[in-house]
């Protein structure tokens, strides 16, 4: 891989979750480019193996990097649960060093220990995630204080990716997940949406929640946090262009594409097919 100069930052999810991390991003960082990527096509992610679940994230970021990207953010759980560590040792010093892949499982587990009172806090996300364990690892290293109770929500995804996730079809699982998780830990002050996906949710989570339990969506999170990262790696900042654009990337049909994904980001866009 030849190795680039300058280009935009790359965002990549298995399908339109990680728009809502997105949309944080250029809200927060308006003047760079970005290139988004949605492998629709072999969505939702969330129960596939470890070994698949690499092999697609490792093909979605190298397409990504021949596109130029000096830096590829993963808006992903189940891809920075299962596919970032093994591309950051294995692949990045071998295609390109000078790279970065970034994850956001770590920044929002950075944020958790200020935002709960009773230290009991709730993770929703694929059965990936949290089959992985990597929210409770990674939150046990900064606060091992706290007690996490990781719950699977299977059937939110589809629901999202099928534009169902406004039904009242939908509530029936939403209002399930949360009965089951409270159960298991009555404790519990807040829940992070550890699924890019789930913020489309979040009106309807909200309601079937007691409204003691904060609930925590990751965009702005992530947002702050390249922000900082940006800040203080100025090798980076200097490497993004600056134009202002974004360009849709979908491996399904851009049409489909196009229209669902102003649900999540509120304006009309464009978008194009590619193979991976
Ligand atoms: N949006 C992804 C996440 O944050 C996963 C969705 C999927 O199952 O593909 O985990």
């Amino acid at each position: 891989m030849q190795p680039v100069s300058k280009g935009p930052i790359g965002v990549f999810d298995s399908g339109y979750g990680g728009l809502s991390i997105l949309r944080e991003l250029r809200k927060a960082l308006p003047q760079y480019d970005y290139v988004f990527l949605g492998d629709n096509a072999r969505a939702p992610y969330g129960s596939r193996s470890f070994d698949v679940v690499y092999q697609f994230t490792r093909q979605t970021v190298e397409r990504l990097f021949e596109m130029g990207c000096p830096l590829v953010v993963l808006a992903c759980n189940t891809a920075s649960a299962k596919a970032l560590r093994t591309i950051q040792q294995n692949d990045l010093p071998v295609w390109d060093p000078s790279r970065r892949v970034l994850g956001i499982i770590r920044p929002t587990v950075e944020q958790v220990g200020a935002l709960t009172s009773t230290r009991h806090i709730g993770i929703f996300g694929t059965k990936g995630t949290i089959s992985s364990g990597s929210y409770p690892i990674e939150i046990a290293k900064f606060f091992p204080d706290v007690a996490v109770t990781g719950h699977a929500c299977p059937m939110w995804v589809p629901l999202v990716e099928n534009g169902e996730y406004d039904s009242d079809g939908a509530d029936y699982f939403v209002k399930k997940e949360i009965d089951a998780i409270l159960a298991e830990d009555p404790l519990i002050d807040m829940v992070i949406l550890g699924c890019t996906h789930y913020p489309l949710l979040e009106a309807k989570i909200r309601r079937f929640m007691p409204e003691r339990v904060r609930i925590v969506p990751q965009g702005t999170i992530v947002a702050q946090s390249l922000a900082e990262y940006l800040d203080r790696h100025d090798d980076m900042r200097m490497r993004l262009t600056t134009n202002g654009s974004c360009t849709y990337l979908t491996t399904e049909n851009p049409d489909m594409f196009r229209q669902a994904a102003s649900a999540f980001l509120d304006e009309d866009i464009e978008a194009r097919h590619t193979d991976l």
